[in-house]
């Protein structure tokens, strides 16, 4: 199986992704990463990795349809089967959706469906919940919306800052996302209407 990861940051999840890969821990190929913006640290880390990039700016193109339509053509040249979503700050056009319908993984720094958004950590502090956390998700057509793989609770601390708490979540999204990765991958992720069932590793039921 091939996968694509789109990151637009620092790419931490990137890098768990790729640890996972190398430990034989998921068995895939990261085949590419894409990012739409050229300064991003995730590039670096896939160079590292001696994975192919690719960088594709919206700017560079008349409308979200060409952008969209450069990256598709990619995906097709390297035949990838799954996309994760690692901190990519752009939204997916619906007909991207339905061409990779459940095939498109994300993960968010907040239990959804509280807190979507591109603030989901400094949002829960600020609404005063005790325990918050990372969930990994299929995409859909709607923002933070598509069925729940998996969420880990992470606690929050009356001196926490945004900064500190979003460095507890990480911690789960790199446990997390890498475990729903090798879920998608060996096929245990079975979805019932907004419900994803985890299917037992020997007898896949
Ligand atoms: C993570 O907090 C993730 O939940 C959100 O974007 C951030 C990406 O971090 N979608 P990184 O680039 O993987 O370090």
């Amino acid at each position: 199986m091939k996968i694509a990861v789109f990151c637009s940051g620092r790419g931490t999840n990137l890098q768990a992704i790729i640890e996972a890969v190398k430990c034989g821990e998921i068995k895939a190929e990261i085949a590419l990463v894409i990012s739409d913006n050229r300064d991003a640290y995730a590039l670096v880390r896939a160079k590292e990795a001696g994975i192919e990039t690719l960088v594709i700016e919206p700017k560079d193109f008349p409308t979200r349809k060409d952008f969209e339509k450069e990256i598709i053509k990619h995906l097709e040249r390297k035949k990838i089967d799954l996309i994760c979503l690692a901190g990519f700050m752009r939204m997916l056009s619906p007909d991207f959706v339905q061409r990779y319908r459940n095939r498109i993984l994300n993960i968010h720094p907040a239990l959804l469906p509280s807190f979507k958004g591109t603030q989901g950590v400094k949002d829960a502090l600020e609404y005063g919940v005790k325990i918050t956390g990372p969930t990994v998700h299929f995409v859909d057509e709607k923002v933070d919306h598509g069925p729940i793989i998996l969420q880990a609770a992470v606690e929050v601390r009356d001196d926490d800052t945004e900064e500190t708490l979003a460095e507890r979540i990480h911690q789960e999204e790199h446990r997390i996302y890498p475990q729903a990765i090798k879920l998608f991958v060996e096929g245990r992720l079975k979805i019932e209407g907004r419900r994803v069932k985890i299917l037992n590793e020997t007898n896949n039921k």
